[in-house]
């Protein structure tokens, strides 16, 4: 297979001259029960899990994406979930072996590898490492147990502090806590303490989410007490003023990092770089040079259909972005997500098209306070970042 030729004689909108970086999604959906509050493409795992056999179609679907790779190496993998810590050690390295025997993988690769505390077991956390997995991003949520339960957790506090230690026992030397807050029934004090206990584990990475009630979950259908706003704007004050005391740095909406510590992968969406997606209902991007277009393709969601069409042409569903307004659109999207954003020659070179293009709405989101007004930069201010959708609605 190969990627697609323009059309002859029509000039495309969109003008790359430069492929961005290019990393590389792989989605595990199984879980051992779904929480209430979770969209994620993921199913509560009866019997045995499949893995040798979903590896096997990960790495059929794999071979016909490297075509869209166009020669570059990928720099980043993200194994994510579900819960991809349930697989076996053996099932991670023959994921791992196979993609470095098919794909071009750059040598100090980012290897991340999501993991929740109910599914932890030392010799598995060893292999995962053996394997070639380098970083390690654990789902603990909350350090309150009654909380833990209220979320639909199938971990307690105590298995959240094993984890980490197992981890670190492994030679994981780059560890993610996720936490979440705004939690039902929360309050600034017990939010805060979250914190502090994820602190003091000294995690290299925290990605501090505020609680959303997401369509077609279980708490959507049967919302519990949520915080109100101004809890929650008190919890996100004296939230980012510990974390930034403790030397982690926030650089997105949701992410915090000691020094030389972001995360790359993640980093590379925001920039709007390329990356691949394999795995049951797994996103991909790409640029492709030669038309002018970025193309989304996205897998079959459920896992069984998945197994059966992997590496078929009716597992993928595509989507082109043709337009320079698109194209600016989804990149702000990303972009003004991070606290530096992004720089104009970064816009001009992954969005297709030269800054001119937007200089209207620019101006009047600096106008209003919401957009920095540095020339060769696109950044939100602190107030645009606080209503990044508005902000954003000014580039539709
Ligand atoms: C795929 S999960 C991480 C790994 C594992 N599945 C787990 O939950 O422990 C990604 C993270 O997204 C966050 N998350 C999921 N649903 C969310 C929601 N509705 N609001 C805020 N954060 C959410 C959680 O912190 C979760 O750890
Ligand atoms: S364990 Fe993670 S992916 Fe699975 S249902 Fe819960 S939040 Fe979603």
């Amino acid at each position: 297979m190969s990627t697609p030729a323009p059309l002859q004689g029509v000039v495309p909108a969109l003008r790359f001259d430069s492929l961005p970086p290019l990393s590389l999604y792989v989605h595990l959906p199984w879980c051992v029960r779904k929480c209430p509050y979770c969209d994620f493409n993921s199913y509560e795992a009866r019997g045995a899990l499949p893995d040798l056999e979903y590896v096997a179609a990960l790495l059929r679907d794999l071979r016909g994406e490297l075509p869209f790779a166009q020669g570059r190496a990928i720099e980043t993998i993200f194994l994510g979930g579900g819960t991809p810590s349930l697989f076996s050690g053996t099932a991670i390295a023959r994921l791992l072996d196979g993609l470095r025997a098919d794909a071009s993988i750059a040598p100090n690769a980012e290897i991340t590898l999501e993991a929740n505390p109910g599914a932890v077991d030392a010799a598995r956390f060893a292999a995962f490492r053996e394997a070639g997995v380098n970083r390690l991003s654990i789902g603990i949520q909350s350090f309150r147990d009654d909380k833990l339960r209220a979320l639909g957790r199938v971990h307690s506090s105590a298995q959240t502090e094993a984890a980490v230690a197992t981890a670190r026992a492994a030679g994981f030397a780059n560890v993610n806590l996720d936490v979440m807050y705004g939690l039902p029934g929360d309050d600034v004090g017990g939010a805060v303490a979250d914190l502090e206990r994820a602190v003091a584990l000294a995690p290299e990475h925290i990605s501090w989410y505020h609680l959303t009630l997401e369509p077609n979950t279980a708490f959507e259908r049967r919302p519990p007490p949520l915080p109100d706003d101004d809890v929650v704007a008190s919890i996100e004050e004296q939230g980012r003023a510990l974390l930034a005391a403790h030397g982690y740095e926030r650089y997105e909406i949701s992410a915090y990092a000691r020094r030389g510590r972001r995360c790359l992968h993640n980093v590379n969406y925001w920039q709007f770089g390329d990356y691949l997606g394999v795995g049951a209902g797994a996103h991909g991007k790409v640029t492709l040079l030669e038309a002018g277009e970025i193309a989304r393709r996205a897998k079959t969601r459920n896992p069984r259909t998945y197994l059966q069409r992997a590496g078929r042409a009716d597992a993928t569903g595509e989507e082109r972005v043709t337009t320079c307004a698109q194209a600016a659109l989804e990149l702000l999207m990303n972009a003004l997500r991070l606290l530096d954003g992004t720089t104009v020659e970064t816009f001009e070179a992954r969005a297709g098209q030269p800054a001119a293009a937007i200089a209207a709405a620019r101006a009047v989101a600096a106008a209003r306070g919401w957009l920095g007004a540095e020339p060769d930069r696109l950044r939100a201010t602190p107030a645009g970042l606080q209503r990044l959708n508005r902000l954003l609605e000014l580039f539709a």
